[in-house]
């Protein structure tokens, strides 16, 4: 029976270890990438790590309706998982027609290929970033979003209103949002991880390399928060559990039509400087830091209401963060980033 599931963006760093997961669960990725944030070397360390050949890679841009065409008469794909796209908060002040572009080109040519070809199953990355500076956390999946505060975080409020649109028109779709709070980690066997260009924006790859000694100092952004310590908490989720959190949500709610959205987190928050305890200890190396100024858009505390995933996916997050600055040291040290 085929079991294919087109997965875009599949050699990313979240794209790559949901692979993983999905051939564990007996499923195919046939993965789209265009390598514009990734090696191609990914491919054959999925499938190594899952030791199954001949996992299909195809090399181009999700904007390519010719390229979709070929894929989807080819695979005929039970389900599309919708990783590719620009995702650097910074970047998409700088570029935003970039990130408007490549972020919402990609969806519109994925689902009007998906109509085309009567599939109907979609599962979309989204971010914690939707639920913007006016919520509470713990932040629950029917707060008010929205009020986000640049043109990435834009991208993803405007994709879920489309889908809810699309919904709204067409009820015979699957659709799925998944919102990430903060994926760290790397999978376990050291072979796949993250692997940002230049220098790192986000917290965990930056601690990692100051622990490896390629940067100097980590910059903690501010430690006059309301916070316990005074430095910013997030909801951090290893990769892999967020990884299995996508196949949860494809065989729980691939097949029943509605619109569906889930946060993908732990439930608990961590401060900066909790992260850096652990890092610290896992790896056993002193990370020098110093204290900055805030970062313009940063919010004080963001962490998941994680209920809905478990009650109606049957998924919760099982890795605390002793194993998600593990896994990234282990990686980092693996020399195979
Ligand atoms: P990533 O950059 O590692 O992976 C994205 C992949 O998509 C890359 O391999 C890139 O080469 C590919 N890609 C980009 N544009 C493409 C295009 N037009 N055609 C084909 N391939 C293209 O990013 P990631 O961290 O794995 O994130 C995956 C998704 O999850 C993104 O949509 C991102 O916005 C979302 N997300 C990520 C985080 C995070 O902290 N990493 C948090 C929330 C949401
Ligand atoms: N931080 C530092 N120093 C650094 C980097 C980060 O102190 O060098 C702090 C931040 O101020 C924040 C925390 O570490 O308090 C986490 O910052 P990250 O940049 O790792 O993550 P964010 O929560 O800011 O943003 C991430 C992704 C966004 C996504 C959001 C919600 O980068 O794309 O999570 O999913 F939208």
């Amino acid at each position: 029976m085929n079991k294919n599931i087109l997965v875009t963006g599949g050699l990313g760093y979240i794209g790559s270890h949901t692979c993983v997961e999905l051939i564990s669960a007996g499923y195919t990725p046939i993965i789209l990438d265009d390598l514009s944030n990734c090696k191609e070397s990914v491919h054959a360390r999925i499938q190594t790590i899952t030791q199954k050949n001949n996992i299909p890679f195809v090399r181009g841009d999700v904007c390519n309706r010719n390229l979709l065409d070929n894929i989807f008469s080819e695979y005929k794909p039970l389900a599309v998982m919708h990783f590719a796209g620009s995702k650097a908060v910074g970047e998409s002040i700088q570029k935003p027609l970039l990130y408007y572009r490549n972020n919402l080109e990609t969806t519109l040519s994925l689902l009007e290929t998906m109509q085309n070809y009567n599939v109907k199953s979609f599962i979309f990355s989204s971010s914690a970033t939707v639920y913007g500076e006016d919520n509470t956390p713990p932040l629950v999946e029917d707060m008010k979003t929205g009020s986000v505060t640049n043109p990435y975080g834009r991208t993803k409020y405007m994709i879920e209103e489309i889908l809810k649109d699309l919904h709204i028109a067409e009820k015979d779709w699957s659709i799925t949002i998944l919102r990430y709070f903060n994926p760290v980690g790397a999978d376990a066997s050291a072979m796949i991880g993250e692997d940002p260009n230049g220098v790192p924006n986000n917290l965990m790859p930056y601690i990692a390399k100051v622990a490896s000694g390629e940067l100097s100092e980590l910059k903690i952004f501010g430690n006059d928060y309301n916070t316990a310590d005074g430095t910013g908490i997030r909801d951090y989720i290893h990769v892999t559990d967020l990884a299995k959190g996508h196949v949860a949500a494809l065989e729980k709610k691939g097949e029943e039509s509605g619109l569906h959205i889930y946060n993908l987190g732990t439930g608990n928050g961590l401060s900066v400087m909790e992260v850096l305890k652990s890092y610290q200890e896992t790896s056993g190396v002193t990370i020098p830091y110093i204290i900055t100024g805030r970062r313009d858009g940063d919010l004080a505390a963001s962490y998941a209401c994680a209920d809905k995933a478990r009650q109606e996916l049957g998924w919760s997050a099982k890795k605390n963060i002793h194993d998600m600055t593990l896994d990234s040291w282990n990686w980092i040290k693996s020399g195979n980033s």
